[in-house]
């Protein structure tokens, strides 16, 4: 993969629809700030310039002055057409219909992580991401539980994710790289725990990625980790998380079928080596408070195991 990570910032778009809202959002911003300084410029002036002196009669009262009325009325309905103008003529560009549009991919906020399923693909992944660069694609947010909300703000806009409802956004990435985020709607315990990742690949890649991700887990690489795939069966862990080309078809935990080509683990709370994902596996809770995945009291030989398995999962 080619790409550095970029700064997480409102004011570094990374998008066609953020390189449309930024440039809204920089003049509101600044017209915001002037209205400020002049309104509370004015006001120490008049505070300081005016103020009672000892023996001072009531000043002069002056009403219904027409010229400052037409100021005061005039520009700011100036300014919130010419806003609301431009917020409507954005908010076409950057959202149009969705009819008929088939998803690049589904994306459903959990607690606390996100699930990404690829349709017309057999893909299914976690926390990480891919979409192709240069290319305008769909997204389609749900949300399995609570209100998610699914915000990068390189590249603009953000949507909430609601139980039963899909929303969408579509999204035109510059150019290859990593591009990060969070979760944007307190959602429980491990809110801020739950990080978006999108790794923009090259069409190229991104079609090689989704080739590769398309295939089935790797088998055990050794008897260790064969150990550990008859004890993901066997044990609980197959009711929870799916791994594909095996017995493991859970669906309330995220999909592991190459967990180990991602870098991180739990929605980029740890980064993903055999040692976080044994401290993981020996206390859920301990690493991350509310998780949904329950403690089993393992043999320190079953989660060798395990890691084993799992860690080759490429
Ligand atoms: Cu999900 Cu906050």
């Amino acid at each position: 993969m080619s790409q550095g990570s970029h700064v997480i910032s409102i004011f570094n778009p990374q998008s066609a629809e953020a390189w449309k809202l930024s440039p809204l959002n920089n003049y509101l911003i600044i017209a915001c700030s002037f209205i400020m300084i002049v309104v509370v410029g004015l006001l120490i002036y008049v505070t300081i310039k005016f103020r009672a002196k000892a023996g001072d009669a009531e000043p002069k009262q002056i009403y219904n002055n027409r010229t400052v009325e037409a100021f005061m009325i005039g520009i700011p309905f100036l300014m919130v057409s010419f806003f609301f103008y431009q917020t409507v003529k954005v908010m076409n560009e950057t959202e149009p219909t969705v009819q008929g549009q088939v998803p690049t991919v589904v994306i459903t906020g959990r607690q606390w992580w996100w699930q990404a399923v690829y349709p017309g693909t057999t893909v299914v992944t976690a926390n990480e991401i891919h979409l192709p660069a240069g290319k305008k694609v769909l997204l389609q947010l749900e949300s399995q539980d609570v209100i998610h909300d699914w915000w990068i703000p390189s590249f603009g806009p953000k949507m909430d994710m609601i139980p039963g409802v899909k929303n969408y956004l579509w999204v035109t990435i510059g150019k290859p790289g990593v591009y990060e985020g969070a979760c944007s709607e307190f959602c429980g315990k491990q809110h801020a725990w739950m990080r978006i990742k999108v790794i923009a690949d090259s069409p190229a890649d991104y079609q090689q990625w989704l080739l590769n991700k398309s295939k089935a887990a790797l088998p055990p690489a050794d008897t260790l980790a064969l150990a550990g795939a008859v004890i993901f069966n066997k044990k609980s862990c197959a009711d929870c998380h799916s791994i594909r080309g095996t017995p493991a078809q859970g669906k309330s935990g995220p999909d592991l079928t190459h967990l180990a080509s991602r870098t991180t683990l739990l929605a980029g709370m740890m980064t993903n080596t055999k040692e976080h994902i044994k401290r993981f596996i020996n206390n859920p809770e301990g690493v991350k408070p509310g998780v949904r995945m329950p403690r089993f009291i393992f043999k320190k030989d079953t989660v060798n195991a395990l890691v084993a398995y799992l860690s080759n999962l490429k």
